[in-house]
């Protein structure tokens, strides 16, 4: 009885966290709204070629996104990539798996900035092939809690105090390794060929509104005050993801052409932004990202901008609270944001029971997203409607609703393999 009960609170407890009250969660209450046209140019020239959108409309699009969404690296940022190797071992995982631990310095050797990449490479494969293609994406809460191996060590920067992982006093600790390993599922990757590169996003910035004082903020402009249109957060764990990026391209063991960005929620929508201003990422995946991530704003439904810019107001760049109860006057809206993907395969993923983040309005991103991939000749969604729960879809554009709750799992990776796989033409 005692369990029953127990059972009946946690699923209280879940539904709460994933509904939470004062927001709609009902198809019928969406208002009525009309997406900003994608291949219709500023001065109103409707875009009917590849080199049209190359040459014009996308770089619009992304201007847009900067000056009033995500915020723009500041030009006063410089970083210097200093890699050094911290950890290596030929003997990973029981034996199948090269691990690096390499320390990339952004300024100066031996000095904070920078960031610990944690990386597996499947031995078999890299033997074969000379180099490996890659999933890459920041963690949560540290590369030790990715994997259970004790070599990979536990970092000393700012963490969310977490009872779950038992991390207080904003630090981690060793109770918390290999406390992610579902979420990663290195070794489903590295049987599949692919190696993973991780790093933890409180390197780049600390998750918490700090007048962006810390993290590689500490690399630019400390004399002067931040502009509406400048970096927020999620930017900035973008500009990370791409240092990470420069490093791929001089490790001979990662094929840096072949590279898949993954991420979760907060950092499936920086995975979307990455991959938008980088176009060296070949491959742009986003789980359960939400709000600010695949879902459209302009629905309303769950998490809103208003929402979103309150309880976490270093996310985005100051101009985003301007649309705050106003979402039908953002000049952009999320299916742009996958259209700046194209025509990179790109894959959006969302959760039955995650409501909040919207997964009818993530789908319905990808599919208006698919005029542009037509114009590459490239077929994105093939869909035209929302499939049944755990029926992935798509061609260029994946889309899958899993049933379960917000996370990444088991069910979403082997659909991000597949295809990774089929896209990398991997046989
Ligand atoms: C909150 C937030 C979401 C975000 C999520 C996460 O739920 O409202 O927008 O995606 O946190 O990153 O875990």
């Amino acid at each position: 009885m005692k369990k029953m009960l127990l059972i009946f609170m946690l699923v209280i407890v879940s539904s709460v966290q994933a509904q939470p009250p004062g927001f709609n969660y009902d198809e019928s209450k969406v208002p009525d709204y009309e997406l900003p046209q994608v291949l219709r140019s500023l001065e109103g020239k409707r875009i009917k070629t590849v080199e049209w959108w190359q040459g014009k409309r996308r770089g619009e699009i992304l201007e847009l996104f900067r000056e009033h969404v995500y915020g723009r690296v500041p030009l006063d940022v410089k970083a210097e990539i200093i890699p050094v190797i911290e950890e290596q071992s030929d003997e990973a995982l029981g034996g199948i798996a090269i691990r690096r631990q390499v320390r990339l310095y952004l300024q100066e050797k031996g000095k904070e900035p920078y960031i610990d990449v944690l990386i597996y490479l499947p031995k078999l494969q890299l033997k074969r092939d000379g180099a490996v293609p890659i999933f890459t994406g920041l963690n949560f809460s540290g590369n030790h809690t990715v994997t259970s191996e004790k070599e990979v060590a536990v970092h000393e920067k700012w963490a969310r105090n977490d009872s779950r992982l038992g991390h207080s006093n904003n630090q981690a600790n060793e109770g918390s390794r290999g406390k992610s390993v579902e979420r990663w599922q290195v070794k489903m990757l590295l049987k599949n060929g692919f190696g993973l590169a991780t790093a933890y996003y409180g390197d780049i910035d600390p998750d918490f509104d700090d007048e962006f004082n810390n993290g590689v903020h500490t690399l630019f402009n400390s004399s002067r005050q931040l502009n509406g249109g400048d970096w927020g957060s999620i930017a900035t764990w973008a500009w990370g993801l791409s240092r990470m990026m420069d490093y791929f391209e001089t490790d001979g063991d990662i094929d840096h052409q072949r590279v898949a960005l993954t991420g979760l929620s907060r950092l499936g929508k920086t995975s979307l932004w990455a991959g938008a201003e980088d176009q060296r990422f070949a491959i742009v995946i986003s789980t359960d990202s939400g709000c600010g991530g695949a879902a459209l704003s302009r629905r309303m439904f769950g998490e809103t901008v208003k929402r979103i810019n309150t309880a976490f107001p270093h996310w985005f760049c100051d101009n985003f609270n301007n649309y705050n109860d106003q979402e039908e006057r953002i000049p952009v809206d999320q299916h742009m944001l996958i259209a700046l993907l194209a025509p990179r395969p790109a894959y959006i993923a969302s959760a039955e029971k995650d409501v909040w983040a919207d997964p009818k309005g993530e789908f319905i991103s990808g599919l208006e997203a698919n005029s542009v991939y037509k114009l590459f000749g490239k077929q994105g969604t093939v869909v035209k409607h929302q499939p049944a729960v755990n029926v992935p879809v798509g061609d260029y554009i994946g889309y899958h609703i899993r049933s379960g709750d917000h996370d990444a799992n088991e069910f979403d990776w082997q659909q991000y393999i597949k295809f990774a796989r089929r896209h990398f033409n991997m046989k």
